[in-house]
């Protein structure tokens, strides 16, 4: 499949066929686009909570109470959903991880090649530490992520259920992310559309490529 057919094919399934699991290398290769996707000066700001089972949609369906009741269907009966998360803070010790991991992967040949992507990350924290968006700065790497695992899914021929429709705050506190670091910011629910899913039979609508696009 082309990235172009990908991109034509997927759209957010509204309704999932609960008898239907994904094989461990279909979630292994999604986990894989999640991991590897690339961000901002390689901050990797993110952690990514997988469920595969009832209990664990279970415990994120409990978040999709109220105006996200929309949602909970498709958390319950969907293959898989998986909350990304960022961190609350791009502190000194998640810098230094990055740091060290790179190093330990092979990418520094020199102290010096070391300590230069040291301080110009840091640069780039700081910048947006002054600007007071690392928040921001850190849900777009995120998203990001988001896009790749989307794209991912439509090629794999898996639907895909993008949804902020949820309670972050009740969310955080079943999943102990905040002790952990970490704030939810989307989910992901992916898997096999079922019968009523009404959104396979509407047509794609986006805004026609010359208002999206200006060549210069
Ligand atoms: C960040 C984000 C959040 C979304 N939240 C929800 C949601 O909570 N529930 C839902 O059913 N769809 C949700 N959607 C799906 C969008 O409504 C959908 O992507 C859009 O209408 C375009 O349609 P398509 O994905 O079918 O091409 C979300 C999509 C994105 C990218």
């Amino acid at each position: 499949m082309t990235p172009s057919q990908a991109a034509r094919s997927r759209y957010t399934v509204k309704a999932y066929d609960p008898q239907r699991s994904l094989q461990p290398d279909q979630v292994e290769q999604l986990l894989d686009v999640l991991r590897l996707s690339a961000s901002s000066v390689n901050s990797q700001p993110w952690h990514h909570v997988v469920a595969l089972g009832a209990e664990g949609r279970e415990r994120i369906a409990r978040a999709t109470h109220g105006p996200y009741a929309y949602n909970a269907p498709k958390v319950r009966q969907a293959a898989a959903v998986i909350v990304l998360c960022m961190r609350r803070e791009l502190d000194d010790a998640h810098l230094a991880a990055v740091l060290a991991q790179e190093a330990a992967d092979g990418r520094f040949a020199s102290d010096e090649a070391r300590a230069n992507q040291d301080r110009s990350r840091r640069g780039y924290v700081e910048q947006h530490r002054q600007a007071g968006d690392t928040r921001e700065w850190m849900a777009r790497q995120v998203y990001l992520a988001l896009g790749g695992l989307l794209q991912a899914a439509a090629t794999l021929g898996i639907g895909a259920t993008p949804m902020e429709g949820f309670d972050v705050e009740a969310l955080d506190a079943e999943l102990g992310l905040t002790q952990q670091g970490y704030t939810s910011l989307v989910l992901c629910a992916l898997g096999w559309s079922a019968a009523e899913d009404f959104n396979a039979r509407l047509p794609k609508s986006r805004l026609p490529r010359e208002q999206v696009f200006s060549f210069i």
